[in-house]
């Protein structure tokens, strides 16, 4: 795999912090990896201390305290309080379980600057199955609320799949209740937990179709007072996305146990070697770690890629993908309808069973 040139090396915007894996929900679409990180393997809040500084260092602006749900981490609100004196946008994404009103104002007096709620459905027990837990859906509505009240921005984030993809219009109806100022329609994405429950996940071509349209809808209709993010799901689209803005490019992912990853699924592709923030600096590993430098640039793509306008824009579309569905991290994105397995997406998507759920458990 090539390397780049050190003119090639751009800074990095965001830092994606795992503080844990642990989690009391179990989504089945969940982007950590299958082999979770243990408790004891957690870098502890000095280390996150260092990352935050050295990150600023490098150009990041923005921290997104992550997991798992961060709100297992007894120690969360030191974190967060490290990110905002490194100077650096702090962002919570929370499944709000966990997250007590009381932690919710020691977050925003150490300095939190946003938060973000995952939401499972519009529906109360449709979103407490999808979960794999009950009563989380009524523990979101309550955390989403405080938020609100202290007056920091709120994110509604949920993910669409078969079971909720009907319900976009009451998710949306629901984050302008809660207050959000933006809410993110987010299709899954088939690594790690959501491939292995990938075929009860999978929504058919024509509810794809009727959410695009009521999305388009939607954004018309509400234009002002909320901002809707959605892109036309993986399986059913024409090119595929430009996966976090590049491989090595705009943002980097550090593990609950200090592994440093070009994108959060990165571990799923096999041979790649991952450096750890506990032996070397994240500007060290940012750019000479040879996880980073696998994909960088377009040197190593190959046909059709290596002669596509689109190259830049794309960057190939998503590295794990490639690697999930051809066995080729560095094949062409098969969701591209020019990428020679392109045939093999429309086959997988019309894949779907209704067996129940494969949690996400630890
Ligand atoms: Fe993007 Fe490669 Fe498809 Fe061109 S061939 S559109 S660069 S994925
Ligand atoms: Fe890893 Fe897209 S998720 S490159």
């Amino acid at each position: 795999m090539a390397g780049v040139g050190a003119d090639a090396l751009h800074k990095p915007l965001g830092l994606l912090a795992e503080l844990t894996h642990r989690c009391p929900l179990g989504c089945p679409y969940c982007s950590n990896p299958l082999a979770l990180d243990a408790r004891e393997d957690e870098l502890d809040a000095a280390t996150w201390d260092r990352i935050f500084r050295e990150a600023a260092a490098l150009g990041v602006l923005q921290v997104h305290l992550s997991g798992g749900e961060p709100g297992a981490r007894r120690d969360l609100v030191d974190i967060a309080a490290a990110a905002h004196a490194a100077g650096l946008y702090t962002n919570l994404i929370t499944s709000a379980v966990g997250i007590s009103d009381k932690t919710l104002d020691a977050l925003a007096a150490a300095g939190l600057d946003h938060v973000q709620i995952s939401i499972q459905d519009a529906d109360a027990s449709s979103a407490d199955r999808i979960a794999g837990y009950d009563g989380a859906f009524a523990r979101k509505r309550a955390l989403a609320a405080a938020v609100v009240r202290l007056g920091l921005p709120l994110t509604v984030n949920a993910v669409v799949h078969r079971a909720n993809i009907e319900r976009i219009g009451e998710i949306v109806d629901l984050a302008l209740a809660l207050g959000a100022s933006r809410v993110e329609i987010a299709h899954v994405q088939y690594y790690g937990w959501a491939l292995k429950n990938r075929a009860l996940l999978m929504p058919t071509p024509e509810q794809v179709e009727r959410a695009a349209a009521l999305v388009d809808e939607l954004r018309a209709r509400h234009r002002g007072r909320i901002v809707i993010d959605a892109v036309v799901p993986d399986y059913y689209a024409r090119y595929p996305k430009p996966c976090v803005g590049g491989w090595g490019r705009r943002s980097l992912n550090v593990t609950p146990a200090g592994k440093v990853l070009p994108c959060h699924a990165a571990e799923s592709i096999a041979g790649l070697e991952f450096w750890n923030v506990r032996d070397r600096s994240l500007a060290d590993i940012w750019a000479s770690s040879p996880a980073f430098n696998a994909f960088r640039g377009t040197a190593w793509m190959k046909e059709p890629c290596a002669s596509c306008p689109r190259r830049e824009l794309d960057f190939g579309g998503c590295r794990c993908q490639a690697f999930a569905l051809t066995g080729d991290a560095a094949a062409t994105d098969p969701v591209c309808h020019l990428a020679p397995d392109h045939a093999q997406v429309a086959e997988l998507a019309a894949i779907r069973t209704d067996a129940p759920y494969v949690y996400r458990r630890m």
